[in-house]
């Protein structure tokens, strides 16, 4: 139950294009506001400054300017992986040298629970989420991408976070596995009366899971709307391109003759 707000930010990166130095503006004073409870979804292309917003949201990256706020409160003052805030990264962050098991208990442990409560709180979280018992012992370089992708989601939500923030975190699923992580997601968002900030690539993604979607372009959100009012009002030409090339991708390319 956390809100998220975020004023005129900006981050740029120092690049090197063609053997020359080159500053790359990546957020623009980009300003957002999410209400507790929500699930706010922000879309955008590659590169368009998805994952860098949600590192400066999670205190791990710092803006060149603007401000964020976490339930009211300034970014810097919250510790950065506090249990109440927790971050599903977008290459998964597990830990390579720790069991499935372990990686999900972790957040747990640090927390000196007893051993009998971890266990029934990582085999219910895993059951939910679809992790199936025998993957325990495996270590995170022998699981496929669905897999890693499950326990990511998994180990985030064992602290049961206030906000919870997801980087393209449904994007390896198949699509059998990702309507009913779907579905979980949104009853434990219920359950934790959690705020979800989830950034996607996919659109269709952030139509089924969010009340809000907020769309990036050129460094800042350029239209917020539900989902309904998103496909059916786009307010500029690249929403419109975007809703349309998401709806073109399940086809199949035309040969040329
Ligand atoms: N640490 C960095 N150094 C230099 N450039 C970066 C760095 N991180 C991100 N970028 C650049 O910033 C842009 C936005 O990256 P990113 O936030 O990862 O995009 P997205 O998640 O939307 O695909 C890209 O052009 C990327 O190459
Ligand atoms: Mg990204």
């Amino acid at each position: 139950m956390e809100s998220v707000r975020a004023e005129s930010v900006s981050k740029s990166f120092k690049d090197v294009v063609s053997g020359k130095k080159e500053i790359v503006h990546v957020l623009q004073g980009l300003s957002i506001e999410v209400s507790a409870n929500e699930v706010f979804a922000i879309i955008g292309h590659t590169g368009s400054g998805k994952t860098t917003l949600l590192r400066i949201l999670s205190g791990l990256d710092k803006p060149d300017s603007g401000k964020v706020f976490i339930g009211g409160i300034p970014r810097e003052r919250i510790r950065v992986g506090t249990p109440d805030v927790q971050m599903v990264f977008q290459d998964y962050a597990l830990w390579p040298h720790m069991t499935v098991y372990n990686n999900l208990n972790f957040p747990l442990k640090q927390r000196r629970l007893p051993d009998r409560e971890i266990l029934e709180r990582v085999k219910d979280m895993a059951n939910r989420v679809g992790i199936p018992d025998s993957l325990f012992k495996r270590l995170p370089d022998q699981l496929s991408e669905g897999q890693k992708q499950m326990v990511a989601i998994g180990r985030s939500l064992m602290t049961r976070p206030k906000l919870l923030l997801l980087d393209e975190a449904l994007v390896h699923l198949d699509p059998i596995t990702k309507l009913k992580v779907r579905d979980e997601i949104l009853d434990l968002q219920e359950e934790f009366q959690m705020t979800i900030l989830m950034v996607t690539h996919q659109l269709t993604d952030a139509l089924a899971l969010a009340d809000r979607i907020g769309v990036l372009y050129g460094g800042r959100i350029i239209q917020v709307a539900t989902p309904d009012r998103l496909l059916n009002e786009p307010e500029n030409d690249y929403v419109r391109a975007y809703i349309e090339a998401s709806r073109l991708l399940p086809e199949r390319r035309r040969r040329r003759s």
